[in-house]
């Protein structure tokens, strides 16, 4: 038996790196999958890859920043599978700024409103379907940099702090209702996210991988393999938590 056969998982940012790799990971798994994303170029060679593990699985075209958008999403994914059963609050921006005073305000603003607000965002109308079903398992992802005392792209940790003390007040809340709430806080991966640092500073790389004790950045399909454990019946009685998947890096 697959871990979530049947199961309908809805993905926001699903077709680029730890996304991708997640609805991969569930669709191999006999998931149903609906990856919600702004981004549509390439998106049919894309989704191929994503349908060769499962042909059910749409590309829904969403802004999750827009209200409105996140919404019709949810109903639609609803109307085609029955029920919203797992999601994965993935869409992240990062900013490489180091100081608070140098931020600009359209910056600070973009990173909020990118790593926080759609969280609450996306949170509220998978909260309003999930109640309705008294089920219903959420995923958001964080950063270990929630968690380090990184002292780099201030509004970027702000608000991946938030989203993990926010994943535990609303655990909590929902408790009762069926509904568990869980996130991933992943290590550096090479990644588009991360791009000018491999790019633009092979030397910061390098000093970047030496922080982990295995000398080298997880892989995309490594964070999958959280996601799934936290998206199946294996973590049913996990909730309120943040899993790290770090290399021990946060230990060093
Ligand atoms: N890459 C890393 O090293 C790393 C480490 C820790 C945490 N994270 C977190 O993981 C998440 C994914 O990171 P990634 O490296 O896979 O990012 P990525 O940039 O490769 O992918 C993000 C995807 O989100 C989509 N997207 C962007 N804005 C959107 C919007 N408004 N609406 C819908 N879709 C939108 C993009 O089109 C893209 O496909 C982010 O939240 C990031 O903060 C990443």
């Amino acid at each position: 038996m697959k871990k979530l056969e049947n199961k309908t998982v809805f993905i926001t940012g699903g077709l680029s790196s730890i996304g991708r790799a997640c609805a991969i990971a569930a669709a191999k798994e006999g998931a149903n999958i609906v990856i919600a994303e702004i981004k549509s170029f390439n998106k049919d060679k894309l989704m191929e890859g994503i349908k060769k593990e499962n042909p059910k699985a749409i590309f829904i075209e969403c802004d999750v920043t827009k209200y409105n958008q996140v919404q019709a999403a949810i109903e639609k994914t609803v109307n085609l599978f029955g029920t919203l059963d797992i999601v994965f609050n993935n869409v992240g921006i990062i900013d490489n700024t180091d100081k608070a005073s140098e931020m600009t305000e359209k910056k600070w603003s973009e990173v909020i409103n990118i790593d926080l607000n759609r969280v609450l965002n996306c949170m509220k109308h998978e909260l309003v379907q999930m109640t309705k079903q008294k089920s219903g398992v959420i995923v958001n992802i964080s950063s270990i940099m929630d968690k380090d005392n990184f002292v780099s792209s201030p509004y970027y940790v702000a608000a991946k702090r938030s989203v993990s003390r926010f994943i535990q007040t609303e655990a909590l809340e929902y408790a009762t209702q069926g509904i568990r709430i869980n996130g991933i806080c992943p290590g550096f991966i090479r990644a588009p996210l991360l791009t000018d640092i491999f790019i633009d500073g092979l030397a910061k790389a390098k000093e970047l991988i030496d922080l982990y004790p295995i000398k080298r950045l997880a892989t995309a399909a490594e964070i999958a393999e959280g996601f799934i454990f936290l998206a199946g019946n294996e973590s049913y009685f996990i909730s309120g938590t943040t899993l790290e998947i770090d290399d021990s890096y946060l230990e060093e």
